[in-house]
């Protein structure tokens, strides 16, 4: 047997590239990846983390486990598996700075391959990630550039969710679903409450890019085509994301309102026993339980507490591996994913949904999403830093 070609950098790079297409909390990218010896090093970059909005860090470190799973298809086209060192720095984002560049020195994982086949070293010498036939279940890198959120209208396809099997998910996660009627009123209750809370709407705000001359536009961010906005309401929103003299009062005057709204909605039962009309989005929740992964001695508990998450942060990064497949899954089968992060934002929203999903304690809700067909010719692509070099 003769050793395995080294990886070479050029490799690295590419998949670096390649998981900048991975999805993040308002397409703010928190991923710092360094090319090291042999491997890949990734720090959270704290002036794109979301200190209001994910106070707990549960969509940035899905995220980065987003990015985690799209290396893996990436270095599995090219015949390598991954190996992920959880670094102690992910547990310890408390001590994280609120603003500022990513710190080098206190990555929170660190990625290594190992080649699988024997053709992994030519391939790997191309440094190319090549299109590839796959089994049921595995995604290329063509999925991971091509996947896309989808904030327009939505006609579901119930049999997409109805058999995961394929996706091999760890026994302590799974998928719930949810009706239609309960989630558009907890969407409304969740809106509600981020529009009331000054600081989450302006965090928001500050992320949003309604017109192209934004700077940012091409970057990172929420931009009015991603958004499915009209481009004349687009235009005139513009300014109040932009200059804090016209943000402001209207965050100021939102806030109460949006209060009173939450206050009704938080009172109002959901429906029952009310089918879903044909061709309504479906809704999904990804659960992890907390007992199911071993998180029921003293010291994991301890841990789990310490996260604020409900599970560990190694588990919510290998939850966020899961959701990526999900996605993918999705988006394989022609089917577009919208997130709905403000049904476990918002207390009032999450009680609500944990109660009509029958969650037990240990049950921790991480993530809800909306999937179906896009009902548009194109899905816009979302921008990324990484956009100028080629891909
Ligand atoms: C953990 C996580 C939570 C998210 N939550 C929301 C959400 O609540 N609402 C939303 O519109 N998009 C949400 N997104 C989607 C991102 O905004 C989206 O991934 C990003 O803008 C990039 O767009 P793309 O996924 O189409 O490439 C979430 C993404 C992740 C990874």
């Amino acid at each position: 047997m003769t050793d395995p070609t080294p990886v070479t950098p050029e490799l690295l790079h590419e998949l670096v590239l390649l998981a900048s297409r991975s999805p993040s909390p308002h397409n703010t990218q928190p991923w710092s990846p360094r090319v090291v010896d042999g491997g890949i090093e990734v720090a959270i970059v704290p002036s794109r983390t979301l200190p209001a909005g994910d106070p707990t860090f549960r969509d940035v470190i899905m995220s980065l486990g987003a990015w985690i799973e799209s290396v893996s298809i990436g270095a599995a086209e090219v015949g390598y598996a991954i190996d992920v060192e959880v670094l102690p720095a992910l547990s310890q984002l408390d001590s994280l700075p609120v603003r500022g560049p990513a710190d080098a020195d206190r990555p929170v994982f660190r990625v290594t391959l190992t080649p699988t086949s024997p053709d992994a070293a030519s391939a790997a010498g191309a440094a190319q990630l090549p299109d590839a036939a796959f089994a049921p279940g595995t995604f290329s890198s063509d999925d991971v550039r091509e996947r896309r959120v989808y904030r327009g209208a939505l006609v579901g396809r119930p049999d997409v969710f109805s058999n995961l099997d394929s996706l091999q998910l760890p026994p302590w996660l799974s998928v719930r679903s949810l009706d239609d009627r309960a989630m558009r009123q907890l969407s409304t209750l969740g809106i509600a409450f981020t529009a009331s809370r000054a600081t989450i709407a302006n965090e928001l705000l500050h992320w949003l890019r309604l017109d192209p001359r934004h700077p940012r536009y091409g970057l990172d961010g929420m931009t009015d085509e991603m958004l499915v906005m009209p481009r004349p309401l687009a235009r005139i929103a513009a300014p109040f994301t932009r200059t804090a003299r016209l943000r402001d009062p209207v965050v100021a005057l939102a806030g109460p309102v949006a209060r009173f709204l939450e206050g009704l909605g938080r009172d109002a039962p959901l429906p029952t026993g009310v089918p879903d009309e044909p061709g309504a989005p479906t809704h999904h929740v990804l659960v992890a339980n907390s007992r199911a992964a071993g998180i029921d001695d003293i010291l994991s508990i301890t841990e789990a507490m310490d996260s604020r998450i409900g599970v560990t942060e190694p588990h919510a990064l290998e939850a966020g591996r899961v959701l990526q497949r999900l996605w993918l899954h999705a988006h394989r089968q022609g089917v577009a994913i919208s997130p709905h992060s403000e049904l476990i934002d918002s207390p009032a929203a999450h009680g609500a949904l944990r109660k009509r999903l029958g969650l037990s304690r240990s049950d921790v809700a991480l993530s809800v999403f909306s999937a179906g067909v896009a009902q548009a010719r194109q899905v816009p692509r979302s921008p990324r830093l990484t956009d100028s070099s080629t891909q």
